[in-house]
């Protein structure tokens, strides 16, 4: 009966699975609660495939980054979750300073490339994003603006109250974009925040979730989205075909998605059962069935030609520790300085 309310209960918040089934290992449930932070569809088919592959049970809450370290840390000392899988790295980075998330070198983790995991094994890498614009032609040829192909492009004054970005804060994506703005400064927060006051006007809207403009883009509410360039592709694929992605000539950021061990872990077991087979050909390959093409971090798993070309497009170097040491209190430069959070 418990269980049956329980189940209830999931699928009525719309927001997780359950999938599977297996014998509980001993100090372990036999399920994973995973905290999402790729799409929904992605979080849905992952945490579904897994457990076929494995017989253990999983099921999933989808939040964006920002929030998904806020309920991390909420639940210190009695944990909501066992595994954070997707969203930039530099928030698990964060994470792993204010050790909510406990390292784990997976058997696994050697096949992934160095440059897309934590050396101190926080967290691992399980795909990468470039940050991209995701454009609205029809929008922009009515505000007499072209394709914009440079982060400076973005300030022109036609575009005012027609981009949509997110909220560094509650989102991974916004925060890549903000970092991303350190870096082009040479490391100066001061100067990327001068860029983000003088894009301020232009911005109808920052929204919590990173992908949520594509949608806004997509609708004719905003000429141009910043977001990481795959959402726009998937929102193409989901009807809108005249969505243009471009990337800024100066230099993009990029996410590496990542998996981890949250501290204190109810079902450490299954826990690392899913960090390992996030690390496999077969976890790797189920984004581009549920159209998110993420370039995988598994140097064998197939690569969608739907998937960017990273070398094709200029990147900054993209430091996700580092990004992830400045992330709370530059969020909270940005909160005083640029814009506040949204508040639902
Ligand atoms: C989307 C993208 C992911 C990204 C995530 C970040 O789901 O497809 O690649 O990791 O957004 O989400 P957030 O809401 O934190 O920006």
């Amino acid at each position: 009966m418990a269980l049956t309310a329980a189940a209830v209960v999931l699928s009525a918040a719309g927001c997780a699975r359950e999938g599977g089934g297996s014998t509980p290992d001993a100090e372990d449930g036999g399920v994973v609660h995973v905290v999402c932070g790729a799409t929904e569809e992605w979080c849905a088919a992952t945490t579904a495939q897994f457990s076929k592959t494995t017989g253990v049970k999983a099921d999933f809450v989808r939040l964006s980054s920002g929030e998904a370290l806020a309920r991390i840390k909420a639940g210190r000392g009695n944990a909501e979750f066992d595994v954070w899988y997707g969203g930039p790295a530099d928030g698990f980075a964060a994470g792993g300073a204010e050790n909510l998330l406990t390292a784990y070198v997976s058997p696994n983790a050697g096949a992934i490339p160095a440059r897309y995991k934590d050396p101190t094994g926080i967290w691992t890498g399980v795909y990468v994003g470039a940050l991209g614009f995701c454009s609205n032609p029809k929008l922009l040829a009515e505000a007499g603006v072209a394709v914009p192909d440079s982060w400076a492009d973005l300030l022109d004054p036609k575009l005012a109250k027609d981009i949509g970005i997110a909220h560094p804060s509650t989102s991974g994506t916004s925060y890549t974009a903000l970092w991303t703005q350190v870096v082009l400064a040479g490391g100066n927060e001061d100067k990327a925040l001068e860029y983000m006051r003088k894009l301020h006007p232009n911005v109808l809207q920052y929204t919590k979730s990173g992908a949520a403009p594509a949608q806004m883009t997509a609708r004719g509410e905003v000429a141009v989205g910043i977001i990481f360039s795959h959402d726009c592709v998937a929102a193409k694929e989901a009807g809108f075909p005249d969505l243009t992605v471009t990337f800024p000539a100066e230099g993009t950021g990029y996410e590496t998605g990542g998996v981890a061990l949250v501290s204190g872990a109810k079902n450490p077991v299954s826990a690392k059962k899913f960090v390992d087979w996030a690390l496999t050909v077969e976890a790797q390959e189920v984004g581009p069935t549920v159209k998110s093409y993420q370039f995988p971090t598994h140097p064998d798993a197939k690569v969608s030609d739907k998937v960017v070309d990273l070398s094709t497009i200029t990147m900054v170097e993209y430091d996700a520790v580092e990004a992830g040491e400045a992330k709370t209190a530059l969020n909270r430069r940005f909160d005083g300085e640029v814009a506040q959070a949204p508040k639902s």
